[in-house]
């Protein structure tokens, strides 16, 4: 693998493997899916897709956790060890962040950084919107259906997950389209 690959791969692995193995599995479902859509992109944007894919929940980690919120828990710990920029933004704005920010009252702190809605942002997505919480792969439905389940009917999440149900599903829809478009098998 690449060299931010493999990077963010052990970091990672160091704060996710024993502490949260569920999660482990899942983001390394993520990054395997982000694999698949490599092709799409340019080698060194690709890269950061895959590295994003190991990084994008690293905010969950009991040594990370600070706000509570993991998009932005990850995002400032990433830019302490100064991981390119991009990696943050993506990190920080990952499956629609901005939405729950809103609802923690943390979009100003999540403002530091940009997202940049381009095709590795939508391949971001779609790979953590179609991977469950053991790592496998599943439709966006199934995804969004279990996320509502796990959480309950009041919890922030499920509320935050039906708000941000169009902007997901169009992140997913615009990169199989891309994905078939350049004849790649993601089912
Ligand atoms: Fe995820």
């Amino acid at each position: 693998m690449n060299r931010i690959g493999n990077w963010g791969t052990e970091i990672a692995r160091h704060h996710l493997e024993k502490p949260l193995p569920r999660r482990w599995a899942h983001v390394r479902g993520v990054a395997k899916r982000a694999r698949l859509a490599r092709p799409l992109l340019q080698p060194e944007i690709s890269d950061l897709l895959v590295a994003a894919g190991m990084l994008h929940d690293v905010g969950y980690a009991p040594d990370l956790a600070n706000t509570g919120f993991h998009p932005l828990d990850g995002a400032r710990y990433l830019r302490r060890l100064d991981a390119p920029e991009r990696l943050c933004a993506l990190v920080a704005h990952h499956s629609c962040a901005w939405r729950e920010a809103e609802l923690r009252g943390l979009s100003a702190e999540l403002a530091e950084w940009v997202d940049e809605e381009t095709p590795l942002r939508d391949a971001l997505w779609w790979a953590d919107m179609t991977t469950s919480p053991d790592g496998e792969v599943v439709s966006f439905d199934e995804r969004v259906k279990e996320i509502q389940e796990r959480y309950g009917p009041d919890d922030l999440v499920a509320f935050f997950i039906r708000q941000a149900e169009p902007e997901l599903r169009a992140a997913v829809e615009r990169t199989e389209e891309r994905l078939r478009a350049a004849g790649i098998e993601f089912e």
